[in-house]
């Protein structure tokens, strides 16, 4: 499928592609142009998460994970609130974690499915964990809880768009009280989600996409 709705805005007589040097935030009152991008389009249109169990070394440099974390806080906020904080994972770590996991499992009648689940979370040298917090006051908890699912889908693109693969998942430690209690998870907090990052070692296939003329409608009330 070609975009043909976008081809109707001059992308050509626009202000340039963005440059890598193009990627330092704006200041605090800055303009900030709107600026059409045919290749962010392209990106979107064909963006794949890969298999956490596809995700090899090399994972982002520490530099890149600045800039990652920085890109996904880029979210609509209502109140500015930022009702998300994140929590590393990689190295030593992340071995930690996921032994600690492997006994909470090992103590569970189905630990054998449990324990399997694990992989996804040991095998990507980075996984980020967006914890999704409640900030008492006017602005809706559910609006609040929406503003973490943006920052993991910005955290899935903006590691896609450096070339690293990356998934968004939750599997079971994202509920289970122990595994929460493991994580450092406060009341009113939630885990939106692990997102794994890695190298790709094999592309991954299209999956299926919903129609969205069939979800799609116009109000004539
Ligand atoms: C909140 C959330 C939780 C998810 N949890 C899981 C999970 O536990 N296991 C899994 O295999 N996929 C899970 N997924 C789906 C993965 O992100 C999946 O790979 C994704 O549908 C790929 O879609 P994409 O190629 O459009 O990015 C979850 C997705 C979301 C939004």
């Amino acid at each position: 499928m070609t975009l043909e709705w976008g081809m109707d805005r001059n992308f050509d007589n626009g202000p340039p592609e963005s440059t890598a040097s193009d990627t330092k935030a704006p200041g605090f009152g800055e303009a900030v142009p709107i600026v059409a991008s045919q290749q962010t389009l392209g990106f979107m249109a064909r963006r794949r998460s890969a298999s956490a169990l596809s995700l090899g070394a090399p994972g982002p440099t520490d530099d890149e994970v600045r800039a990652l974390l920085t890109i996904a806080a880029r979210v609509p906020d209502h109140g500015k609130l930022a009702p998300w904080r994140f929590i590393l994972f990689n190295g030593e770590s992340k071995a930690r974690f996921v032994a600690r996991l492997e006994a909470i499992a090992a103590g569970r009648v189905d630990g054998g499915k449990l324990h399997a689940k694990l992989a996804k979370l040991r095998t990507p040298p980075l996984t980020i964990s967006v914890i999704s917090r409640h900030v008492e006051g006017e602005i809706p908890e559910w609006e609040q809880r929406l503003s973490a699912g943006a920052v993991c889908m910005n955290l899935v693109t903006a590691a896609q768009t450096m070339g690293f693969g990356a998934n968004w998942i939750t599997d079971w430690y994202a509920y289970d009280a122990d595994a929460l209690a493991l994580l450092g998870v406060t009341d009113g907090e939630r885990v939106a989600g692990y997102v794994h990052v890695g190298t790709a070692t094999e592309a991954p296939l299209e999956r299926v996409r919903p129609d969205v003329a069939a979800l799609t409608s116009f109000w004539d009330g």
